[in-house]
């Protein structure tokens, strides 16, 4: 595997009916396929759709993105047009060449950055934003890798595919393929929390679902609630709005509506 120099990144599967709706969603297959552990072809995505998922995951300046699966590279240059770090990963040299071209002629080979290798060793921390566009069976094996490395608030944007039973936190058309969808990696909050007065409650917790159980006095809402987390920012959903708060360090604040802030930590 050759890896090119990124030192601000470096600290840094699928059944029949599945495959026919990627073949229809995907309007050009690429003449690449069938690399060992190549998990989708190469098939560029549509720069209207390019420009759409940027705009998705408000890719900026101070932005580390990372295109898993960068084909002839062009959601990297784009990303570094926008003034962001960017670095894809692609298994096919053939791409990474013409990719590393690509940026050339752009003048974006400075921010614009290309390894040769496989998707499912890189290093993912470090990335605020991560794009995709593979198979779903491909999503899927590389779902818990993005829990596990992403920072709370890391925008995951995949065009077509989703990430199972992740449900994505926005989901759009695209120009020409199944939509693009949004995630934002949340906190891991589920576990025993206590209160500066030693009250204790516990949060469950599944992928951006959260529910506390025992609600401490001191808290003033009723015994239970169910809510959801955007990245540190906890919100109640419809009307109810019982209840919001943040992670801060390693201190959750939660405020119900019409009382003052509670403060928490881990115990
Ligand atoms: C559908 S194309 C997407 C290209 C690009 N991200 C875009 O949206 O224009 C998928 C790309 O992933 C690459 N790929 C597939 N398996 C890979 C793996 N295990 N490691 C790195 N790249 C891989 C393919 O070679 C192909 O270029």
């Amino acid at each position: 595997m050759k890896h090119d120099s990124f030192s601000p990144l470096m600290g840094l599967g699928a059944a029949l009916g599945t495959l026919l709706g990627l073949l229809s969603c995907l309007p050009v297959l690429g003449a690449t396929a069938g690399l060992p552990g190549q998990v989708a072809p190469f098939v560029a995505m549509d720069e209207r759709d390019v420009k759409a998922a940027l705009a998705l995951a408000k890719v900026g300046r101070g932005d580390r993105l990372i295109d898993l699966g960068s084909g002839d590279g062009r959601i990297v240059i784009a990303a570094a047009k926008h003034g962001a770090e960017a670095l894809g990963i692609e298994l096919d040299p053939s791409l990474v060449i013409k990719a590393r071209r690509a940026a050339e002629r752009a003048g974006v080979e400075k921010r614009a950055h290309f390894i040769e290798g496989d998707l499912f060793a890189q290093d993912l921390s470090g990335a605020t934003v991560v794009t995709l566009y593979l198979f779903p069976d491909a999503n899927l094996a590389l779902r818990p890798k993005l829990l596990r490395e992403l920072a709370s608030g890391t925008r995951i944007v995949s065009n077509s595919f989703d990430l199972g039973d992740w449900k994505p936190d926005a989901h759009i058309k695209a120009a020409s393929s199944g939509g693009l969808l949004l995630w934002i990696v949340p906190a891991q909050l589920g576990g025993a929390w206590c209160t500066a007065r030693g009250e204790r409650f516990r949060l469950a917790q599944k992928y951006q679902v959260l529910r506390l159980f025992d609600a401490p006095a001191s808290l003033g809402i009723s015994a239970s609630w169910e809510g959801r987390i955007r990245g540190k920012e906890l919100f109640s959903e419809g009307s109810e709005g019982t209840l919001s708060g943040r992670l801060e360090g390693d201190q959750l604040i939660l405020q119900a509506s019409g009382s003052s802030s509670v403060k928490a930590t881990r115990c």
